[in-house]
């Protein structure tokens, strides 16, 4: 379902439009999934105008608004939900800072990036906002509740 269970931690993480274009899908999925959070849904998909300004609603009034939604409707983006302890800050630590030219080196974006308006994927920045974005970018059906045979080595 799309509403998390209690106790449970979920973030929204998005390869934007760069990042698929680069040929990045892959690296930016296994760093994910390596660190060992649980991923919940998946998709590529093509953002419509009105989802991209309502996934950034928080951010209308911002000078650079016009042109964040412009670039994340230029082409396709990888959708995904991902679970775990912690794993709202965790992956925002993986991905690194906003600009990424500042990013640390071993992040995604300090590895793989070098502007702010295509730092190449997108985590939600609180454990509400996960809980929103999922909402908003996936529907019933799409998100699947299943257990990693593994979890003994991952707990
Ligand atoms: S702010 O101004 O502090 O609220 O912005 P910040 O939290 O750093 O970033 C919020 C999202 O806006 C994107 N962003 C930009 N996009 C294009 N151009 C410019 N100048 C710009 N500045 C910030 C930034 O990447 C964040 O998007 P996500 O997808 O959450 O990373």
């Amino acid at each position: 379902p799309i509403i998390a269970k209690e106790g449970v931690e979920r973030t929204y993480i998005m390869v934007k439009p760069d990042g698929v274009q680069r040929g990045l899908i892959g690296e930016i999925i296994s760093r994910f999934e390596r660190k060992g959070f649980a991923l919940k849904g998946l998709k590529l998909f093509q953002c419509p105008t009105d989802l991209a300004e309502e996934h950034y609603v928080e951010l209308k009034e911002k000078p650079f608004f016009p042109k964040l939604v412009k670039y994340i409707v230029s082409g396709p983006v990888v959708c995904m939900a991902w679970e775990g302890p912690g794993v709202v800050a965790s992956a925002r630590k993986l991905i690194g800072s906003t600009n990424p030219l500042t990013a640390e080196p071993g992040t995604i974006r300090g590895d793989l990036a070098i502007a702010v308006g295509r730092n190449v994927v997108h985590g939600s920045d609180s454990p509400d906002n996960g809980e929103r974005e999922i909402a908003l970018w996936f529907k019933e059906g799409e998100l699947v509740e299943w257990e990693q045979n593994n979890a003994p080595w991952l707990l």
